[in-house]
């Protein structure tokens, strides 16, 4: 080995011993008859002592160390004279008495510390060296304990991990597929799998009862901070399950993360049917951390010659606890925000309720003091407090409102990143209409079942149909999702119909599942976290990326290894691919 230790190990307790150390040098300081070397690891950072008076050659060579040298000293452990208690090694140093350097280094292009100089594009380009920054590798390595304790609580619950392969044909989740041509099928391409959803189905008829795998998948979509085109998801299914019993075993699995990673003990995983989580939050994945629910208006708010609300399908508010003294300037910002492109609003009327009992509103030309007290009747607001609200047409109004939520809690503080808060969404509707296509798509994917007492309505109003098919929400993101699958080849052929497949396309795309229902499929179901997600959840971030060891921007590209990339002549021959 070209260490006994590591650059976090030594304490006080080391003291006199010899010792030697390998790394890279962090910073090095001249003071007149002594250099400092601040050696770095994995494991932490040790100081180095170089004397002049002892030895002027090995301190001259210490001085002349450039930033992220490779280098290994051999010396012995002191205590410090003035200690750092900042860092765990901060007790002691080492007295160097022999000094080799593995390897010179070119300057960092950036600064190798927590706080960096690096801007994103040259951190990903020279991502080797972002990851020895601490808050990258922390990341990492958090990423690697969540995973260790995933697979330890799923062991213990008698699941098996299964690999499934990568090129496969099309698995619909809603994306693109990225394709992979077949050298040896002319003309023919594999598909990556934007999930393992077919194949842990087929396990499922095959027998092995609980499965589950932490594996790509690969979705081509737009990207955000919260999406990349590879992530990684913790994959399960379950036969001879019910609904309950999905639910029951991974709100065990998120408590297993959060007590052994976090060191919190939460029990509270609330249920929220989809249908109140947009009337209530106008999302699908609301942020419970925090109340501020939507309370619907039309009732005190309509007919007073205010046209905006008078023409609106719903008109509906949140009332922001003792927010009555915002002032114009920040009412203003909440307008310009809400009239963003992106959020598409109007506009926002807003009525503080003053602590001395009277309302002051944008609108009160329109509504009388009385009227406007029947407001803060019905949303329960207090003096002090700020109402704020939106009208317009149902689906883009709670959206909007929605958007405007996060942002009041955001200013308020109320998205603590340390606080957690679970939340199963269940009950979502079946189908979804698509104005493009102009008919029915899965929300989830075709494979989920309708709930048995809503069968009916497929045929007769296809968009009230339930499935069952449910979310895990954490602090707003959605981290998880999945449902109970159909096992019987009928009530499958019949969804492919309702989606409009023909026979003949569902029987090209996806005969081999219908056709393994035909051999004893069990009664199933499961669901998939999105692995990255719960990392950065964990981590206490938005972004996905700094929890991935090397992402890809936001144009899909590895800038590092700058991928994806042409490929010559007579590669695309070998294919069968002419370029236009
Ligand atoms: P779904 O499509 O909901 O379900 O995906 C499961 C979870 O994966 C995460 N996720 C992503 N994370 C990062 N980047 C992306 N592009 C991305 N897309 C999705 C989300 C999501 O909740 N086969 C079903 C699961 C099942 O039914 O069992 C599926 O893939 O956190």
């Amino acid at each position: 080995m070209l260490r006994t230790h590591n650059c976090g190990a030594l304490r006080l307790e080391q003291v006199g011993k010899e010792v030697t150390l390998s790394g890279w040098v962090q910073r090095t300081r001249n003071l007149g008859g002594m250099t400092f070397v601040d050696l770095r690891d994995r494991y932490g950072i040790t100081q180095l002592a170089f004397n002049m008076d002892t030895n002027v050659d090995l301190c001259s060579q210490a001085r002349k160390l450039g930033r992220e040298f490779v280098i290994q000293v051999t010396g012995k452990v002191i205590e410090r004279a003035s200690k750092n208690n900042n860092i765990p090694t901060g007790d002691i140093e080492i007295e160097v008495s022999n000094l080799n350097i593995l390897n010179a280094a070119k300057l960092p292009p950036f600064t190798i510390e927590d706080e960096t100089d690096g801007g994103d594009d040259l951190r990903m380009q020279y991502r080797y060296l972002d990851i020895r920054r601490n808050p990258v590798r922390e990341n990492l390595m958090l990423r690697h304990r969540m995973s260790t304790e995933t697979r330890k609580y799923l062991d213990s619950q008698d699941f098996v991990e299964v690999e499934t392969p990568y090129l496969i044909k099309s698995t619909p989740e809603g994306a693109r597929d990225f394709i992979v041509p077949s050298r040896m099928n002319e003309g023919q391409f594999y598909a990556l799998p934007q999930s393992p959803q077919t194949f842990k189905q087929l396990l499922m008829v095959g027998g092995m009862d609980k499965y589950y795998q932490i594996v790509k998948c690969f979705r081509d979509e737009d990207l955000r901070a919260d999406r990349q085109p590879e992530f990684t998801q913790i994959d399960c299914e379950m036969a001879f399950v019910e609904q309950e019993d999905i639910l029951n075993t991974f709100e065990g699995l998120t408590r297993h993360l959060l007590k052994e990673i976090k060191g919190l003990e939460i029990n509270d995983f609330p249920r929220m049917t989809y249908d109140d989580a947009m009337r209530l939050y106008g999302s699908d994945k609301p942020d419970i951390r925090f109340e501020m629910t939507f309370v619907e208006l039309n009732e005190v708010t309509q007919q007073n010659n205010f046209i905006i609300f008078d023409n609106a399908e719903l008109v509906v508010g949140i009332c922001a606890k003792d927010c009555a003294d915002f002032t114009r300037k920040q009412l203003d910002k909440l307008i310009d925000f809400v009239k963003r492109p992106q959020i598409g609003a109007k506009g926002l009327v807003y009525c503080k309720y003053n602590p001395d009992g009277t309302f002051k509103s944008s609108v009160d030309k329109f509504f009388s003091q009385e009227d406007l007290a029947q407001w803060a009747m019905k949303m329960s607001a207090k003096p002090g407090d700020l109402m704020l609200i939106m009208a317009g047409e149902i689906s883009k109004v709670r959206k909007q409102l929605n958007e405007l939520r996060l942002e009041v809690a955001e200013q308020l503080g109320l998205r603590d990143p340390k606080k957690f808060a679970p939340l199963w969404v269940v009950d979502f509707p079946l189908l979804e209409w698509d104005e493009e296509t102009e008919r029915y798509h899965a929300m989830h994917h075709p494979f989920t079942s309708p709930k048995a007492e809503d069968l009916d309505k497929l045929d007769t109003d296809p968009g009230a149909v339930r499935a069952n098919a449910y979310d895990l929400v954490l602090n707003g993101s959605e981290i998880g999702g999945g449902s109970i699958r159909i096992h019987d080849k009928e009530l499958q052929r019949l969804m492919f119909q309702h989606l409009g497949f023909t026979e003949e396309e569902a029987q090209a795309q996806f005969g081999f599942l219908m056709n393994a229902f035909e051999y004893g499929a069990p009664p199933h179901g499961g669901i998939a976290f999105g692995f990255d997600r719960l990392c950065s959840l964990f981590g206490g971030q938005e972004s996905i990326r700094d929890f991935i060891a090397f992402p890809k921007n936001n144009s899909g590209r590895d800038v590092m290894i700058d991928a994806p990339a042409i490929i010559d002549n007579a590669q695309l021959d070998e294919l069968n691919i002419r370029l236009k």
